[in-house]
C-alpha cells in the first residue's frame, strides 16, 4: 500500500473542506493502488488517514461477536471477507481476544490470496509489555503475517507499555499505523487524554444512533490533533435493528432521498454523515450484510438537518 509524503499539517490544509464534506473518492491523494484499480471501489466514499493522506474505503468489517467461532462454518466467514474485497472494501478489524477470529481471518486471507488487498487492523490486549509482545507473536502466527496496517492498544489497557512496542514495530516496518481503542462512554476522557498525550494515527471508539457521547469530546480532540477515527459498534451490537427491521418498520420516505433502502444503510449513513469519521467497522458473518454495509458508501450523505431528523426518528420509537 502506498504511503504519502505529505505532513499531517500539509494534508489537513489541503484536504480540509472536501474531506469534511465526505465527497472524496479515490483520488491522487495517496489512495491504495488496489483500490484505484477497481472501478467499483472508485465509486465508493473514501476518507483520509490524516497522518499520511492515504485514502481508505470508509466502511470495513469487524470480527467480534460470532465471527471467531472456529467450530462454526468457516466458509461462511470466508464468504463475508470475500464479499468485502469484491465490493471494494479493504479494512478488517480483529483482535487476539475475539475467540479464534484472527485464525479465521488469517486462513481466509491466505486462501483468498488477499493479504495485500487488506487494510488489516488488530490489537494488543493484555497487561504487561512482554506479555503484549508474546500476544502479538501469536497474532502474527494466527493472521499469517508479520505486518499490520494498524496495530492498536485495546481498551486503553497498559497503553504506554504497548505503545512502546507498537512504535518499535513501526520503526522496524512491521506496523504502518498506531492506534488506541475503547468502546465505553466512561472511557471517552481516557481516550481524549491519550490523543493529547501520544503521537498516534488512529483512535477507535463507539458511535451510533444510541450512543453519541464522543461528539463533544473525542471527535473534537481527534480533529485538532489530526487523528483518524475508526468507529466500532455502529449498530449498538445489533440492538438498533430490534425496533426497526425487527418490527418490519418501513424506511421513511425522506431517508430514501439520500439513498437509504435498508436499516443497515440508515444507521451507517448517519455515522458517515459526521465529517470527522474515517472508517466504520460493522461486525457481521454474512456476505449479504457486508454488501449492504459497503452499499452505504454510495450516493450522497445526509445533511446535518437530515441527521438530526434521524436522531429524532430513532428517539421516538
Ligand atoms: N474496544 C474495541 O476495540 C472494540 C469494542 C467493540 C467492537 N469492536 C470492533 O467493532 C466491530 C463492530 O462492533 P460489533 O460487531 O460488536 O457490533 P455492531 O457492528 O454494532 O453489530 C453487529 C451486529 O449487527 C448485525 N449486522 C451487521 N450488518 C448488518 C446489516 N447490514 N443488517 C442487519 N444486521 C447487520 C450482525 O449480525 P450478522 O452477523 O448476523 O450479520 C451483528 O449481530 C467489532 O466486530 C470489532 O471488530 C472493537
Amino acid at each position: 500500500m502506498n504511503e504519502k509524503s505529505l505532513t499531517r499539517k500539509e494534508f489537513l490544509k489541503l484536504s480540509g473542506a472536501a474531506a469534511g464534506a465526505g465527497l472524496l473518492a479515490t483520488t491522487g491523494l495517496g489512495g491504495t493502488a488496489k483500490a484505484q484499480n477497481s472501478a467499483m471501489a472508485s465509486e465508493l466514499l473514501h476518507r483520509p488517514i490524516h497522518s499520511t493522506g492515504e485514502m481508505i474505503p470508509a466502511v470495513g468489517l469487524g470480527t467480534a461477536l460470532e465471527f471467531g467461532d472456529l467450530e462454526a462454518d468457516f466458509e461462511k466467514r470466508k464468504g463475508a471477507i470475500e464479499a468485502l474485497f469484491r465490493e471494494g472494501g479493504t479494512v478488517i478489524d480483529t483482535s487476539p481476544t475475539y475467540a479464534d477470529a484472527e485464525k479465521i481471518v488469517g486462513r481466509a486471507l491466505d486462501e483468498l490470496n488477499a493479504r495485500d488487498k487488506c487494510f488489516l487492523a488488530t490489537k494488543i490486549s493484555i497487561s504487561g509489555q512482554q506479555e503484549g509482545v508474546e500476544q502479538n507473536a501469536g497474532s502474527q502466527e494466527d493472521l499469517r503475517t508479520n505486518k499490520f496496517d494498524l496495530l492498536q492498544v485495546h481498551n486503553l489497557r497498559d497503553t504506554e507499555a504497548h505503545l512502546e512496542t507498537i512504535n518499535a514495530m513501526k520503526d522496524a516496518g512491521q506496523v504502518r499505523y498506531v492506534g488506541i481503542t475503547h468502546f465505553r462512554e466512561n472511557q471517552n476522557e481516557g481516550l481524549v487524554n491519550a490523543i493529547e498525550t501520544y503521537p498516534i494515527d488512529f483512535i477507535q471508539c463507539q458511535y451510533n444512533l444510541l450512543d453519541r457521547s464522543i461528539e463533544d469530546s473525542v471527535l473534537p480532540a481527534a480533529r485538532e490533533h489530526g487523528v483518524a477515527i475508526m468507529i466500532n459498534v455502529p449498530f449498538a451490537r445489533g440492538r438498533l435493528f430490534g425496533p426497526t427491521a425487527g418490527q418490519g418498520l418501513e424506511i421513511p420516505e425522506w431517508a430514501k432521498d439520500f439513498g437509504v433502502d435498508t436499516w443497515g444503510k440508515f444507521f451507517l449513513k448517519f455515522i458517515l454523515g459526521h465529517e470527522d469519521v474515517t472508517v466504520i467497522i460493522p461486525g457481521t458473518i454474512n456476505d449479504y450484510h457486508v454488501v449492504d454495509n459497503i452499499g452505504a458508501l454510495r450516493g450522497r450523505l445526509p445533511t446535518q438537518a437530515e441527521r438530526e431528523r434521524m436522531v429524532q426518528f430513532i428517539a421516538d420509537l
